[in-house]
């Protein structure tokens, strides 16, 4: 993994080392302790709460005893694709030339790939053309050979979901069988889509049920982040009053992409100490620039899916959406309209769903953005 700096403390893409990472302590705890104690580890969060982030962060951490592999398959279509997912990202982590590497590498190229180089990292990404049912097979050897090395490895599977949309029956049981036979190979496997990862996870009928123990990622502390965003200030010889930080999570709903994004834009564009209340012509820019976007929802959606999700924008959190009160308040037609347009704003991932600390379900929307434009409109 090439090192790079970011521009400002505050990166809003990738990871960049434990400098630039907020807290996670006792999930980095509980992953690592897991990983050396040879227990693979289901991830799951809701979008862009830092799930990537926490891997990388693992991976560094353990870098020196185990071999971090890293995968995000949410391009993935089919299992060819896994295979060249997978195939590539072990030739850009294990050489040829280390113990594995050898019949590692041999095994790739018998498979005839098409190398091509990532222009801007100059990675060699590879490509297979292979029948469907001929990738399968591949897949379960290069698994069986990561088996063989010095160091055990730490095989990271992002957007692990995806495999439930191949067309290929039956992915997850024959993966479930090579992933059981290892023993110097361990899992993460992570995951946005709660329900999907929930369903692979813990439906009895399901091959890797409770096959891995189960991280679920919620949002950083308020406090912690707070003092994490004012030491980023101080340490470049600026200042920023605890009052705005507040305010910014506040605004933000400490949720870790958007936190970033403002805290970015803040530093960036605001020269010198930040005076009080200077954030709110950042955090207003970062909803003009999204107008388009959110106008464009209201496009492509029905007027009930509309009215609703202003409507759970407008409350934040909605634990009880078909209530006679939530809809009287907003005029929202009939509990079954509701459902409907609750069922399709999940699927377009427009509205999520989780659960709170005494285990009550409840609605929010996904972009703390779209939010809080619709506050202003
Ligand atoms: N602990 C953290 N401290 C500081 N920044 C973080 C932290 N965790 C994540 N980030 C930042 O927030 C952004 C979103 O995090 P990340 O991509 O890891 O989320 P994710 O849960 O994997 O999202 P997605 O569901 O979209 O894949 C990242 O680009 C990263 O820069
Ligand atoms: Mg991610």
């Amino acid at each position: 993994m090439r090192k790079r700096r970011p521009f400002t403390p505050f990166p809003t893409t990738g990871y960049y080392g434990p400098e630039y990472f907020c807290d996670r302590e006792e999930e980095s705890q509980t992953l690592i302790s897991n990983v050396r104690s040879g227990q693979s580890t289901t991830l799951a969060a809701i979008r862009r709460l830092g799930k990537t982030a926490l891997i990388r962060h693992v991976q560094q951490i353990l870098k020196p005893d185990w071999i971090p592999l890293y995968v995000d398959i949410l391009p993935t279509e089919k299992t060819d694709d896994l295979l060249k997912y997978l195939a590539t990202a072990i030739i850009q982590t294990i050489p040829e030339k280390s113990r594995q590497g050898g019949k590692i590498w041999n095994l790739i190229k018998s498979l005839r790939p098409t190398i091509s180089y990532d222009a801007y990292s100059g990675m060699p990404n590879l490509s297979f053309s292979l029948r469907p049912e001929e990738s399968r097979q591949p897949v379960q050897e290069l698994l069986a050979l990561m088996e063989q090395g010095d160091k055990p490895v730490l095989l990271a599977i992002d957007e692990f979901q995806q495999i439930l949309s191949y067309p290929e029956s039956n992915v997850d049981a024959w993966l479930r069988k090579s992933v059981q036979e290892l023993k110097n190979v361990v899992f993460i496997f992570s995951g946005s889509q709660q329900h999907l990862m929930n369903d692979l996870f813990t439906n009895p009928s399901r091959p890797f049920f409770r096959s891995t123990l189960f991280l679920q990622l919620d949002k950083i502390p308020t406090a912690t982040y707070a003092g994490f965003i004012s030491k980023q200030f101080q340490e470049n010889g600026r200042k920023i009053p605890d009052e705005s930080v507040n305010e910014m999570l506040e605004w933000t709903d400490v949720h870790t992409y958007y936190v970033q994004l403002l805290c970015n834009r803040v530093y960036a564009n605001i020269p010198g100490n930040v005076q009080k209340d200077a954030w709110k012509a950042e955090a207003a820019k970062l909803l003009k620039e999204q107008e388009y976007v959110f106008f464009g929802y209201r496009e492509v959606l029905t007027q009930p899916q509309w009215h609703l999700l202003k409507s759970v924008a407008l409350e934040g959190k909605v634990y009880a959406p078909t209530s006679k009160d939530f809809i009287a308040r907003h005029q929202l037609g009939s509990p079954a309209t509701v459902l409907r347009s609750i069922d399709s704003l999940l699927r377009k991932e427009l509205l999520y769903k989780h659960f709170d600390k005494q285990g009550k379900t409840y609605y929010g929307v996904y972009d703390i953005l779209f939010r809080r434009w619709i506050e202003t409109i």
